[in-house]
């Protein structure tokens, strides 16, 4: 908490929540509230909700919550320092001269220029007479000198340590070089390069920043899988980014081809779409749809035909659908990749791939083609098969002319009367519909089974509910803190999480600070920040009165002594404290 509490407020101010956020999405009143589409994960209906009164939001559908700042932080993808300087810039304010840590923002920083350095390593050692065998690997692979240079491409020496000590002389030290993630602290204690003799696929932000590496075997007989890639950094989330995409942005097209490696990439965009980008893998996220989507709402699929391709299409299909994005599939045939098919085709390779392109059907095609497949359309039982496979498909479009028009052309096809395809998808829409309530009705009634911010909660629900209840009232009312500390001590909290907030919010009261969020925020994460929004604005817990104070306390401290004596594992897990608790109260 090193920045001044005047000037958080002011911060605050100066920034409202619903301006701040309108700014991203748009917003509708509902009562003193307002609710939008959550920014965060993809939903149709708007759980995404803000609270002007006290400048907080919570969504109902992730369970992300907190303030202004938070909110900056998660939306802009920036560590707290990073959106408070934005949020004050903004507003116009200066931040105070001294007294806040930016060892966050260093390291960073550090980060990226360890990570520059690297690809420029890799890129001039693959050019100079030594990186010969990666070069000529690259060339067989039929990459021009010019594709190297745009993507920045390398190749990484088969030595031990050639990078680690190129890095060590400009004066980085060994441990940023381990957190960059290109250098590995062996068990011996040595530092050693991660990447050796491999191809280097460098991953650029948007902001020309060097993230991570993708880095691909060439000697079948090394080390490691075929690929091997950056894992999770600071300033590297696997999961939030996509290959080339600083490329792929200044195409002009309106659309992404969206492959499965680095290696189509390079190939199609050297084919001339320069609109290709892969995800890395096969594991594509809501984060990544959200991304692509600040570029165009039209996307190419060209996942692998093999079986995890076709999983992954199915998911990628799910992912971009629930962004609101159109997808379009492509099927590569002879399950080539599009390299393959490229490198296939050699300088015909640019129309035969625009060919596929343009024959591609789109999304609800795909999953006709999907249904169709393994099933024999000559027999009255098959072709019964696919039409209720097809039903299904057609179930889950949300636009009933849509619907209508395949069950259209189905009936054409497959001589099946009309009627009797539309009342099988019509009882997929009721189920489907009937099955959405559920599902949102439990979301909203439930916390999850797994309960990540507050792990004891789900076996301790009555005394939870109380420590929040407590909780609730102390937040809205911090007179009562007091009083409450008189009659509970924190040790009486018998879940964790809330046992942490409730010292907190002691420690800010005795300290003569009040208890808002923005406090808190320098305290807890987005989610955490979510739970505590959420707990104070729970139905349940509107009563604000010592009375109900009391109330809470004495739950909490039954459910306390009871939990002591029948054998639920203490507060920290130890079971000799347990033991010993147990032989005073049997005295
Ligand atoms: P593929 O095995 O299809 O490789 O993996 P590829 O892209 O066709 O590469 P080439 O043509 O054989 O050189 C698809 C993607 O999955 C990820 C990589 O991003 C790869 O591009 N992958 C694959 C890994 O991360 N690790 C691996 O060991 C394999
Ligand atoms: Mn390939």
């Amino acid at each position: 908490m090193a920045l001044p509490d005047d000037f958080l407020y002011e911060l605050k101010t100066r920034n409202p929540i619903d301006e701040t956020v309108s700014r991203y999405i748009s917003l509708k009143k509902r009562g003193k509230n307002l609710i939008g589409l959550c920014p965060f994960h993809g939903e149709k209906t708007p759980s995404f909700t803000l609270y002007p009164e006290n400048g907080s939001f919570y969504c109902f559908g992730c369970g992300k919550g907190g303030d202004v700042i938070s909110f900056t932080m998660a939306i802009e993808n920036l560590d707290y320092m990073e959106s408070v300087k934005l949020l004050a810039d903004r507003a116009g304010i200066r931040l105070p001269e001294q007294g806040y840590d930016d060892s966050a923002h260093r390291l960073r920083k550090t980060i990226y220029e360890i990570n520059r350095e690297a690809a420029r390593f890799f890129n001039s050692y693959l050019n100079s007479p030594e990186g010969k065998i990666g070069y000529e690997y690259i060339k067989g692979r039929r990459i021009t000198d010019a594709t190297i240079k745009r993507f920045g491409l390398g190749y990484a020496p088969a030595e031990w340590d050639k990078l680690t000590k190129r890095l060590r002389s400009l004066g980085f030290n060994y441990e940023d070089m381990v957190t960059a993630g290109v250098t590995l602290k062996t068990k011996s204690g040595s530092f050693v390069d991660r990447f050796r003799n491999r191809m280097v696929f460098p991953l650029v932000d948007l902001r020309g920043n060097v993230l991570a590496f993708s880095c691909r075997k060439i000697d079948p007989e090394d080390y490691g899988g075929k690929y091997v890639n950056t894992n999770d950094t600071p300033v590297y989330k696997k999961s939030h980014n996509v290959f080339a995409l600083n490329l792929a942005k200044n195409s002009g097209e309106d659309y992404f081809i969206l492959c499965e490696g680095s290696m189509d990439v390079v190939m199609l965009q050297q084919a001339g779409f320069k609109n290709a980008v892969a995800a890395w893998g096969t594991a594509f996220t809501p984060e990544q749809a959200h991304l692509l989507k600040k570029y165009t709402d039209k996307i190419v699929l060209t996942l692998d035909a093999d079986e995890a391709g076709q999983k992954a299409t199915d998911r990628a299909i799910s992912i971009l659908n629930a962004e609101g994005m159109d997808v379009k599939v492509i099927r590569i045939p002879n399950g080539k990749d599009p390299d393959e098919f490229i490198k296939h085709y050699g300088k015909d390779g640019y129309d035969r791939f625009k060919a596929l392109i343009e024959g591609a059907g789109n999304d609800v095609e795909y999953r006709l083609f999907k249904a169709m497949q393994n099933k024999d359309l000559t027999t009255a039982e098959g072709k019964a098969e696919f039409l209720s496979k097809a039903a299904e498909v057609l179930a889950q479009l949300s636009s009933p002319i849509e619907r209508d028009i395949y069950a259209s052309k189905l009936s054409e096809m497959y001589e099946v009367s009309k009627d009797a395809i539309m009342r099988e998808i019509n009882r997929g829409v009721r189920s489907a519909s009937k099955e959405r309530n559920q599902k949102q009705v439990r979301k909203l009634t439930e916390m999850p089974t797994v309960d990540r911010i507050n792990p004891e909660r789900t076996k301790n629900t009555r005394a939870a509910n109380a420590e929040e209840g407590l909780l609730a009232v102390l937040i809205k009312n911090p007179d009562l803190i007091p009083f409450a500390n008189q009659h509970l001590s924190t040790d009486s909290f018998i879940t964790s999480f809330n046992r942490r907030v409730y010292e907190v919010i002691s420690e800010l009261h005795a300290d003569n600070r009040p208890i808002d969020l923005v406090l808190l925020g320098t305290v807890f994460n987005s989610e955490e920040l979510g739970r505590i929004v959420s707990v104070t604005v729970r139905e349940d817990a509107r009563a604000n009165s010592k009375e109900e104070c009391l109330t809470c306390i004495n739950v909490i401290k039954e459910e306390n002594s009871k939990s002591s004596l029948n054998g639920e594992e203490t507060d920290d897990g130890d079971l000799a404290e347990y033991f010993k608790k147990l032989a005073e109260q049997k005295k």
